[in-house]
């Protein structure tokens, strides 16, 4: 019996999310929470012809306990989503006194974590809810408060920049290779300067001009801008986020079923085997990097390998910015 718990479930990264899993028959139960309308959505799905129970819960009535109960994943894309002159600079958006996105989802996420922390607290839980890079700290803080913080289960989701640099470059090469054909890496955080795809890395390699390499790279960092431009005050990535959310959730199920799998993450490195001397190397204990995950969640942090003189300055920029977004997280947790 494989059952994930999906909290968020009727926003537009929950509900393309929520179909993924049903089309999917990787489960037996899905669970639905959200404020409204995830009773409807659940009926929705279970017109599907696939063996998973879909039961949607709302807040009343303990409907997040009922909804985590005995989850084995769960997924969080609660909150709300950027809109345009948002940005993901968590120092800079704690500083103004405006309604920004990390005050609110800083509650949202540490309130559903206390909740996990008493329900599921052996659950694999992958969070989406922006800004990662904060909202990850948040999270394990929540969990470690409750004494039940194991970082092996704890997981940001950042496979939108994995998936995001191999379409890229693909398309900037233009020679009808298909994005999939592609493994670029992406290290770092969640959120502009703090991602980071080492093409250096990639293979096949991708045979690119300085400039226009350049270009790519930028492109990968601030995808998320060009989506909250185009949709023109309606929000930012959903679609894209939620096949990358699920891409991330079958790599778990995968590993829960015995096969090796390698997938970034951003996880706490010092509590994931190896990846302490990571920690130690950057001065960041939060950060993203190739993870092998297996039965029991992140097995090992793997070295991030030889980089270009321009990857290395740009991991420099990346942890300057990652510090600071680690730092707002604690601090909220603090107050
Ligand atoms: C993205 O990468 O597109 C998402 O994290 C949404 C955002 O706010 O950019």
């Amino acid at each position: 019996m494989v059952k994930i718990a999906l909290i968020g479930a009727a926003g537009q990264i929950g509900t393309p999310l929520g179909l993924l899993c049903k089309a999917s028959d990787l489960f037996d139960e899905i669970s639905l929470y959200d404020l409204v309308h995830v009773p409807g959505i659940a009926t929705d799905l279970m017109h599907i012809d696939t063996r998973a129970k879909v039961n949607g819960y709302l807040a009343e009535d303990s409907g997040l306990k009922k909804a985590l109960t005995a989850a084995d994943v769960v997924v969080v894309t609660a909150g709300i989503a950027r809109k345009p002159g948002m940005t993901r600079d968590d120092a800079h958006l704690v500083k103004s006194n405006s309604l920004t996105l990390l005050k609110t989802n800083a509650s949202i996420i540490r309130d559903i974590f206390t909740e996990i922390a008493a329900t599921c607290p052996t659950a694999t839980c992958c969070v989406v809810t922006n800004p990662v890079n904060s909202t990850l700290p948040i999270a394990a803080e929540t969990l470690k408060k409750a004494n039940v913080f194991e970082a092996t289960r704890l997981f940001g989701v950042t496979t939108l920049d994995v998936v995001r640099a191999s379409t890229f470059a693909a398309h900037a090469l233009g020679n009808g290779a298909s994005p999939r054909d592609f493994k670029v890496p992406v290290i770092g955080g969640h959120s502009g300067a703090t991602i980071l795809p080492l093409y250096s890395q990639a293979e096949p390699s991708v045979n690119l001009s300085e400039e226009a390499l350049a270009g790519v790279i930028n492109r990968v960092q601030f995808g998320g801008d060009e989506i909250v431009k185009s949709k023109q005050g309606a929000g930012s990535a959903t679609t894209c986020m939620a096949y990358a959310g699920f891409r991330f959730v079958k790599a778990i199920l995968e590993a829960k079923n015995g096969q090796s799998v390698i997938e970034e993450a951003y996880v706490y490195l010092p509590g994931i085997s190896g990846g302490n001397e990571i920690a130690t190397k950057l001065g960041v204990d939060f950060f993203a990097v190739k993870i092998e995950l297996g039965k029991a969640g992140a097995l090992k942090a793997l070295p991030i390998g030889n980089i270009s003189d321009n990857e290395t300055r740009l991991l420099g920029v990346a942890i300057d910015d990652l510090k600071s977004n680690i730092a707002t997280g604690l601090a909220f947790m603090s107050t």
